[in-house]
């Protein structure tokens, strides 16, 4: 699985620690590659294109909060970014909506929590049926 990590300035430091962590994952790194400041709609546009044209399968979105980078990626066509806070959510987010990205807040969230949360969603597995026919509904508003 091709996984594509990025972070605007707020979430510079969580995408480093990660990096560090995930050594045997297939990780790409989309940036930002310093903390010096991005604009989080640019770094989460980035990202969309890589899940968009499949050169990733799963992404990993970090800004300060978490909130306006999944505000920005799901304005795009086949998106469904989740912000993760626990690992409910986490599994949740795999079982019933089948996120394709992750978001989290680099600056709300420790970095433990982030990969107990990273973790949590791998071993879930999407559980499709009815929630595919809401997930079906979605695409149709787009
Ligand atoms: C950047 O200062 C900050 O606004 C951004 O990282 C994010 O938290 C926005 O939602």
């Amino acid at each position: 699985m091709n996984i594509a990590i990025a972070a605007d300035h707020g979430g510079y430091d969580l995408k480093e620690a990660l990096k560090k962590h995930y050594t045997d994952l297939n990780l790409s790194d989309l940036g930002t590659y310093n903390s010096e400041s991005v604009d989080y709609p640019d770094v989460a546009q980035k990202m969309v294109h890589a899940i968009q044209n499949k050169t990733a399968d799963l992404g990993i979105l970090i800004c300060g909060t978490g909130v306006g980078i999944s505000i920005a990626a799901n304005r795009y066509k086949g998106i469904r970014a989740a912000l993760i806070y626990s690992k409910e959510v986490a599994r949740l987010a795999k079982e019933h909506n089948n996120a394709n990205i992750l978001v989290f807040g680099g600056r709300t969230m420790t970095v433990d929590d982030v990969i107990k949360y990273i973790d949590t969603f791998m071993q879930a597995v999407y559980e499709g049926g009815r929630h595919q026919r809401r997930l079906d509904k979605m695409d149709i508003m787009e």
